[in-house]
C-alpha cells in the first residue's frame, strides 16, 4: 500500500467518525428538546383547540370506516361535521394569536374535509374520498410538526 492511499484511508476514517458522532448527537438533542414553536393561548382557547382537533380524528376514523362498508351517508356526515361550518366557529380573539403558518394550514385542513363531504355526496367514489384523506393527513402532519400550545392565562 503506498503512502498516500493510507493517508487518503485515513483522512476518510476520521471525516467518517465526526460525522457519525454529530449524527448522534443531533438525535439526541431533538429527542430532548421540543424545538415546535410555542402558540399561546388561554386554558378555554386550547380546551377548545384540542376539542377540535379530537373531532378531526374522530371523523377521520369515520371516514375511513365509511369508506370500508362503502357507506357515502356516513362518510359525508362525518366529513361535514369538521368542514368550513367548523372553521367560522373559531372566534376572532383566538385567531388573533394564531401565526400566518397556522392560519393558513387549518383553513387547508377543515377545507380537506368539506371536498371529502362533496365527494361523497357527489360521485360518491371511496378510492377518491381515501385519497383525499390520505392527502389531507400530509397537512395535519406538516402542522403537527411546528406548531404545539401552550397556557398563559
Ligand atoms: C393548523 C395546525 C393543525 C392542523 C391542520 C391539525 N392540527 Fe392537530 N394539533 C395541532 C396542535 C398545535 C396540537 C397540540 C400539540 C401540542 O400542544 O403538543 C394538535 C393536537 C392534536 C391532537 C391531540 C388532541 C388532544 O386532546 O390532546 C389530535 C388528536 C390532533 N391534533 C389531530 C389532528 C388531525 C387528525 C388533523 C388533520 C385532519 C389535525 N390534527 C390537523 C395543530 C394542528
Amino acid at each position: 500500500m503506498n503512502r498516500v492511499r493510507f493517508k487518503k484511508g485515513f483522512l476518510c476514517g476520521v471525516i467518517g467518525c465526526f460525522l457519525g458522532l454529530s449524527m448522534v448527537t443531533q438525535v439526541t438533542a431533538s429527542e430532548s428538546t421540543d424545538a415546535r414553536e410555542i402558540i399561546w393561548v388561554s386554558a378555554d382557547e386550547k380546551a377548545a383547540l384540542l376539542s377540535e382537533m379530537r373531532a378531526f380524528l374522530e371523523a377521520s376514523q369515520q371516514i375511513l370506516e365509511g369508506s370500508l362498508a362503502d357507506d357515502m351517508d356516513v362518510i359525508e356526515e362525518a366529513a361535514r361535521s369538521v368542514g368550513m361550518k367548523m372553521m367560522r366557529g373559531t372566534p376572532k380573539e383566538l385567531h388573533k394569536k394564531l401565526p400566518s403558518g397556522f392560519t393558513a394550514l387549518g383553513p387547508k385542513a377543515h377545507r380537506g374535509f368539506e371536498t371529502i363531504a362533496d365527494e361523497a355526496l357527489g360521485m360518491g367514489d371511496r378510492e377518491v374520498v381515501l385519497q383525499h384523506l390520505a392527502e389531507l393527513q400530509k397537512t395535519c402532519n406538516k402542522c403537527h410538526s411546528i406548531y404545539r400550545f401552550e397556557v398563559n392565562n
